[in-house]
């Protein structure tokens, strides 16, 4: 993806409208947009957008990486997460549980490419954390042990830990400044999942160790903080996304409260909305759903990505396939594996 090339292209396809720039869209479809359309961004956002240079870059990056991940975890539903700007657009001015989600991988993403570029040494204005991990006020925190191993009890803090902290700071800046003065219910639930989305990070760091001592008797561990893997952060969102709560204003405007009464308040990693989500079967310019024609399905599977439910108990058409695979292998002395290409048929199904 070519953010540039495409907001290039966007901008000629569609004025920027009030109501998407309003919905906080751009940030996703376009990070250096919010630096453009705010003609003078004040305090810490300015200073972003003036640096054009290394935090601008990381922060494209991590919206990317955020929506690759979506895309990757919604692949057998019938929302894809398509990358599809017209249809992420809709999903963005909207208000449904696929909203709450895209919101919150994206300020994920953007902290964990901040954070990554730190600890990789490529930007001037952060680096990873030396020695004991601190709090924002700079005191030590307690920290749990790193994981006990028959080797060796003995380990001290060390090596090059991943600087969380600026990270977190610096997705926060970039992707809630503009909204704090606003407390509209749509505006407190997309800061809610932002911060869902970073928590999703932040509780799961873990800790890595390295051994030292003679001829790897591991006398000492030398022990620092990674962030978990992309995928996983995507996996929890993913949960909180299947256990989203839907919410309403409360009595005094100023926050939200479950739909439902027999249900509790939402916890900081949450996911939350406030829109019923169409069903995404068929095309609707209206609400971003492609619709899930051509789509293909697995007949064997019950779940989201079984033909009943991916069709929408339309139907859908079988088609044999025939796809090459090596066969018939045998080694060749020395030292090759030689195969022929066989083709084997699958049966492949699409939705009417
Ligand atoms: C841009 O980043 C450099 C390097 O970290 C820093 O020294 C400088 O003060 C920044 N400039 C602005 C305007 O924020
Ligand atoms: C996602 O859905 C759209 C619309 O149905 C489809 O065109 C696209 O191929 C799908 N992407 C993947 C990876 O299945
Ligand atoms: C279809 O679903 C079944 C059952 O969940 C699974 O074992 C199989 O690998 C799936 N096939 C494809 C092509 O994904």
């Amino acid at each position: 993806m070519r953010p540039v090339i495409i907001a290039a292209c966007l901008l000629l396809l569609a004025p920027i409208t009030d109501s998407w720039w309003a919905s906080g869209s751009a940030v996703i479809l376009d990070p250096r947009m919010v630096c453009k359309k705010n003609r003078r961004p004040r305090g810490r956002l300015a200073q972003i957008c003036r640096n054009e240079t290394g935090l601008l870059r990381e922060i494209s990056r991590g919206v990317t990486l955020g929506a690759t991940e979506c895309a990757h975890q919604f692949r057998h539903r019938r929302w894809n997460c398509t990358t599809q700007r017209r249809s992420m657009r809709k999903i963005l001015m909207r208000d449904t549980r696929e909203t709450g989600f895209v919101n919150a991988i994206t300020a994920a993403g953007v902290t964990y490419a901040i954070t990554r570029a730190c600890t990789a040494g490529a930007l001037l204005e952060c680096s990873c954390e030396k020695g004991a991990p601190k709090s924002r006020r700079g005191k030590a925190l307690t920290v749990p042990t790193p994981p006990v191993t028959t080797q060796s009890d003995r380990w001290q803090w060390g090596g090059c830990s991943d600087n969380v902290r600026f990270g977190l700071q610096k997705s926060r800046e970039f992707m809630d400044s503009r909204y704090r003065k606003r407390s509209d219910i749509k505006t407190l639930i997309k800061l809610h999942n932002h911060n869902a989305g970073r928590l999703a990070i932040k509780s799961n760091m873990r800790i890595e160790c390295k051994c030292h001592g003679l001829s790897g008797s591991c006398t000492l561990r030398t022990c620092w903080w990674r962030m978990p893997a992309f995928r996983e952060v995507g996996d929890r969102l993913r949960d909180k996304f299947e256990g989203a709560a839907k919410v309403i204003s409360n009595n005094d405007g100023d926050n939200f409260m479950p739909e439902s009464t027999n249900i509790k308040q939402p916890g900081k990693k949450d996911i939350v909305y406030s829109e019923q989500s169409p069903d995404f079967c068929v095309p609707n310019a209206k609400t971003g759903s492609l619709g899930t024609e051509g789509r293909q399905c697995n007949v064997s599977s019950a779940g989201t990505e079984g033909c009943d439910q991916l069709c929408c108990r339309r139907g859908f058409t079988q088609t044999t396939v025939r796809e090459p695979e090596n066969c018939n292998c045998h080694f060749k002395w020395c030292c090759e594996v030689i195969c022929e290409t066989c083709f084997v048929k699958r049966e492949i199904q699409t939705c009417l």
